[in-house]
């Protein structure tokens, strides 16, 4: 009798067990998932009728399963069938700045169900070997996708090199341009500590950032660097208005965006017309890197690779000053033509 009262207990104990720890997955999968699985269209109605901004579960689900997949190039003609996938030319462009923050940008935007990135740059539009290659060359560049989803890729060279906007322009003359822009001395140093770290791999000896940004013979800023020459962002800008009006471009603040990434998200998300997806807990803090990174679900995260974030060399006050007062006028042209005011010095 004892006996069969312990079995039957035992028994019990057993089912109990198994519903708690069922219930316990489900809730961590439920948590990991919450992000993804919000009602796709705010109650409101605010983006339009459900059917326009809809976008399939089964995107939001295989975001980082099959589709990851897909992108390695592991999928068959009959997955790529069965799942209705494509290969779309982009929606939206980063186009730059380089060292602005280009590819936290593009990763972070990534996080959305709606997007998806092209990993690589292409350089199709300011390589002419790869323009003359083709519309369809770049459209076979880009990553597969549903239908509903679009597809984004950035190239940072697109900003500074003269041919491409017109070559947008033809493709497509009203894709959305998106341009991240940080405080302009600090981008040149940044600029400078990249090509700084390659000279060193290859063991090679450079110049002090000083002796580049200041012309020895004048002693004012050297309009002939590169580094310089780029952070001059409305003479770059005013080109590309020969093509597209403004309300086509997007700029996006590159210190907020290291500093306080969500807002920033929320402002391109707003211009892509995309439903608001990106949480705060899909953005971290992680204090060894000293950067915000990505959480895609309770399992996937990732921060970015170590060659962002790079420490600069200390560079001489004077420099830093006269490099300020020389981009001050550019800044507030800068300011005026895209309606958005940065405090930088
Ligand atoms: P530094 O290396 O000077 O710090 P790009 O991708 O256009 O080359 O820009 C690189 C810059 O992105 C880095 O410049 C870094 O400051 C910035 N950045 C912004 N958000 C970042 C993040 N979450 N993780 C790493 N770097 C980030």
């Amino acid at each position: 009798m004892l006996f069969k009262q312990q079995a039957l207990l035992r028994q019990k104990l057993f089912v109990l067990g198994s519903l708690a720890i069922g219930s316990l997955l489900y809730l961590v999968a439920r948590v990991g998932s919450l992000d993804r699985l919000q009602p796709l269209c705010p109650i409101d109605g605010r983006f339009g009728p459900r059917s326009q901004d809809e976008i399939p579960l089964r995107a939001l689900q295989f975001k980082r399963g099959l589709l990851h997949e897909f992108r390695k190039g592991n999928a068959t003609k009959e997955q790529i069938r069965l799942h209705n996938l494509v290969q779309q030319l982009p929606k939206a462009i980063i186009i730059g700045v380089r060292k602005g923050g280009t590819r936290a940008l593009l990763e972070m935007l990534n996080l959305h169900p709606a997007v998806v990135k092209a990993s690589q740059e292409i350089h199709f539009f300011d390589n002419d070997e790869n323009y003359a290659k083709g519309i369809e060359w770049y459209r076979k560049k880009m990553p597969f996708s549903y239908p509903h989803q679009i597809t984004i890729e950035k190239s940072p060279a697109y900003f500074i090199t003269e041919e491409v906007p017109e070559r947008i322009y033809k493709m497509n003359s009203s894709i959305k341009l998106l341009i991240i822009v940080r405080e302009p001395t600090t981008r040149a140093i940044s600029d400078y500590t990249q090509v700084l770290e390659g000279k060193e791999r290859k063991n090679k000896t450079y110049y002090k950032f000083e002796k580049l940004a200041i012309d020895p013979n004048t002693c004012e800023v050297n309009t002939k660097y590169k580094a310089v020459r780029t952070s001059i962002y409305t003479k770059h800008l005013e080109r590309w208005l020969k093509y597209f009006p403004i309300e086509q471009f997007h700029i996006v603040d590159g210190d907020r965006l290291i500093a306080e990434p969500l807002p920033e998200l929320q402002l391109v998300e707003k211009f892509l017309n995309l439903p608001p997806r990106i949480s705060q807990y899909n953005l971290y803090f992680n204090a060894t890197r000293g950067f915000y990174c990505l959480r895609f679900n309770i399992v996937f995260n990732k921060c970015l690779a170590g060659s962002k974030g790079r420490i600069h060399p200390e560079v001489d006050t004077s420099v830093i000053t006269k490099l300020r007062k020389f981009f001050h006028p550019f800044n507030q042209k800068f300011y005026q033509i895209t309606g958005r005011t940065f405090n930088w010095p």
